[in-house]
């Protein structure tokens, strides 16, 4: 085994999880996906794919009927330049499109600055591909994450190869600004850095715009810049076990892109892509319902935990996580396993994410019933004031 890959750290989110092994008993908020199911008419395509016998391999970079409908809605998001066909390649998740990504620019030794706290996947990956790893922290600012610019634009030098980043973030909500992105951009344009966006969670956006999705580098990006932006049918579809994403990355790059894909899973499964095509045609019955029912949780969740005397929070802006820190109790993976064992609430130690964020909590309020949430808050104001009494 790779001594590189025998110390990279296992999930403390997991770790957190083991604690509830057999109880039925446990509301768990750990995990960042709904516990709603995909809806039916995205099943049935699945199901109807697999009954006419589409049981084989597709091109590598996907369908060309899921590519399209893809290169469709990424330029109406997105426009009013179009994003073509030539730019998208279909991924077995995001998770996988930023692997290959990760795959296909990072060297052993190469210089990588992440954007952190982060979703620890981001990291590990760049890791296992050998690359130096240089973490500009967010900085919290009352409750909410702020991006010191002068400090990231200090750490990308000529040196760095890429920058990677996740807005909007899991786990603190925190949302790039048009403004920052532009500056991000232009900056890596000039200095020669490739940036790796994930915008998974862009649909999910809880503040106005145009196209109701958070800010995008696909925004003010030029077909050819030195930017791949990662996507998934995971978060606004609910579609997480599906695993099925994409990514949008330069066309001249598409080709390497499709060797990895053979590389690695050869393709998307066929009927799970048949199901992507019908999800992007009928998004509108989808996403708008699963964005304003995510907003009516966070709200039940972000109000119910700023009435607990001695919580910080700021309400995210996009995502499904609230993030949180409790006057106190600063040790986050130790309390979360206390919460488990003693309460039965499940919610995931900020030190997985990153050390600035050890002292924080995440909660993921993507939950079909609202009601558990309540319940949730219950559970964690009952832990408080017992632990307050000792
Ligand atoms: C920030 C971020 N990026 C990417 C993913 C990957 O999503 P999937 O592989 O399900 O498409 C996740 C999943 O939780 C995530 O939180």
């Amino acid at each position: 085994m790779r001594p590189l890959i025998q110390s990279l750290e296992e999930s403390k989110i997991r770790e957190v999880a083991n604690e509830a092994m057999g109880r039925s008993d446990v509301l768990a908020f750990w995990f960042g996906e709904s516990d709603e199911v995909t809806p039916e008419f995205i099943r049935r395509a699945a199901v109807e794919s697999l009954e006419r016998g589409e049981t084989f391999y597709t091109h590598n970079l996907g369908l060309p009927e899921l590519r399209q409908s893809i290169a469709n809605e990424m330029s109406r998001r997105h426009g009013p330049t179009q994003i073509g066909v030539d730019r998208i390649a279909v991924t077995s998740g995001g998770v996988n499109a930023l692997m290959i990504a990760s795959q296909a620019l990072i060297s052993p030794g190469d210089e990588v600055v992440v954007v952190t706290p982060m979703w620890p996947n981001l990291c590990a990956q760049a890791l296992i591909m050998g690359a130096k790893l240089t973490p500009v922290p967010l900085v919290p600012v009352g409750g909410s994450w702020e991006l010191n610019m002068e400090s990231l634009l200090g750490a990308l030098k000529p040196t760095v190869r890429i920058l990677i980043l996740n807005s909007p973030n899991n786990p603190t909500g925190w949302t790039l600004t048009r403004h920052e992105q532009m500056t991000i951009l232009e900056h890596c344009r000039e200095v020669g850095i490739w940036v790796l966006a994930d915008e998974v969670y862009e649909n999910l956006y809880f503040e106005k715009t145009m196209n109701g999705c958070a800010p995008s580098f696909l925004d003010i990006g030029q077909a050819d810049d030195s930017l791949i932006v990662v996507h998934s049918f995971s978060k606004s579809f609910l579609m997480t076990g599906w695993r099925l994403g994409w990514m949008v990355a330069p066309a001249k790059i598409l080709s390497s892109i499709g060797k990895l894909i053979e590389f690695n899973t050869s393709c998307a499964s066929l009927f799970t892509q048949r199901a992507g095509v019908v999800a992007l045609e009928r998004a509108s019955e989808v996403t708008p319902r699963v964005v304003s029912h995510l907003k009516f949780c966070r709200d039940t969740l972000c109000n119910g935990l700023k009435e607990i005397q001695g919580i910080e929070l700021s309400a995210p802006r996009g995502g499904m996580y609230a993030f949180f820190r409790m006057n106190g109790h600063s040790s986050s993976l130790a309390v979360s396993k206390k919460l488990v064992q003693q309460v039965g609430l499940g919610i995931a130690p900020g030190e997985a994410f990153s050390e600035e964020s050890s002292e924080w909590f995440r909660w993921c309020f993507a939950s079909k019933d609202p009601m558990r949430l309540t319940q949730g808050l219950q559970r964690l104001e009952k832990w408080l004031n017992v632990e307050s009494k000792k």
